[in-house]
């Protein structure tokens, strides 16, 4: 094949972008996007402060931008993302008191994943909740901390009723690495919701990597998660100054193991990268294949 979508598609897996809602008007933008990529997710559109500004009033409108673009070309999308400590209003941080927030939270999946019932492959309904370093807690957020440890279930559980037909995903960076104990904490979290019946069915994995790329274990870690019955997609792609030889290992390491579904790269051009700085991606300012693109492509 001679595209990033069609390639992955040769094996029944998808490669997506994120997109964000402000290029959709800029030409060489929409062309790359829509040549290449057959997956979508909203890089900030589904956030909590773009969603949600103030208290059950909600903004659809540059979301469904990215939605209407994705549903006309054909690309599936992942919702992105219900319940995170950032980007996260004021209004939502400084709610003390449990049994409000419990029914603010749930109101938010509802209503997002009400609004675009049906047209969602994945949700990430909870991202980032683990701490950093080897604690093996939740970080401290609003929601850790006036609803406890078991907010993740219940969102998850929100998020079932709420659009039965969405994968329910858990997102986290830096669980890349299976030797990490960052890895280690979600995976007893998946472990354990598999066990008790608690609804999940994915776990992204962001994939934000330094210039050496993924980490030795990095197929251990998406095949250990696998084995507990869940699909792994990474799901936001980019390497420090891209080098063809760790797109190529990170690719093959998804290739390797059936149920790594999908690679998204978190974003299209270098110019498009929250890390623009680092040209962690695999087309470069004017829109021309990176040699990382042709690695990719040779790895799908
Ligand atoms: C980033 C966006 O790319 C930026 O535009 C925004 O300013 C901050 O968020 N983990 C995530 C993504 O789950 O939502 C973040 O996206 C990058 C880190």
């Amino acid at each position: 094949a001679s595209t990033l979508g069609a390639a992955a598609a040769e094996s029944g897996r998808y490669f997506g972008a994120a997109v964000a809602a402000g290029r959709l008007g800029d030409s060489q933008y929409t062309t790359i996007l829509d040549r290449e990529f057959n997956m979508v997710t909203p890089e900030n559109e589904m956030k909590w402060d773009s969603t949600e500004r103030s208290r059950n009033s909600f903004s659809f409108g540059s979301a469904d931008q990215i939605v209407n673009h994705a549903r006309s070309h054909n690309q599936r999308l992942r919702g992105h993302t219900l319940v995170w400590h950032s980007q996260l209003p004021g209004w939502v941080s400084s709610i003390g008191d449990a049994n409000t927030l419990r029914s603010v939270m749930n109101n938010h999946i509802n209503q997002l994943m009400g609004h675009w019932k049906g047209q969602i492959y994945a949700w990430d309904v909870v991202n980032e909740a683990f701490a950093d370093g080897g604690s093996g807690q939740l970080r401290s957020s609003v929601f850790r901390d006036r609803l406890g440890t078991g907010f993740i279930e219940e969102a998850f559980r929100t998020a079932r009723a709420a659009d039965p037909a969405a994968k329910l995903c858990y997102n986290d960076y830096n669980i890349e690495d299976w030797n990490a104990a960052k890895t280690q904490s979600v995976y007893r979290l998946v472990q354990d919701f598999k066990t008790r019946g608690v609804p999940i069915d994915c776990v992204g994995l962001q994939a934000h990597f330094g210039s050496g790329g993924p980490p030795s274990t990095f197929q251990t870690t998406l095949s250990s998660f696998a084995a507990l019955g869940v699909d792994v997609q990474l799901t936001e792609l980019d390497i420090a100054q891209a080098s063809s030889n760790a797109y190529t290992n990170t690719v093959r390491a998804c290739m390797n193991v059936a149920r790594c579904t999908g690679i998204t790269t978190w974003g299209v051009r270098d110019s498009d990268s929250w890390r623009s700085g680092e040209n962690p991606l695999l087309f470069d300012r004017s829109g021309n294949k990176k040699p990382a693109y042709n690695a990719t492509l040779t790895a799908l």
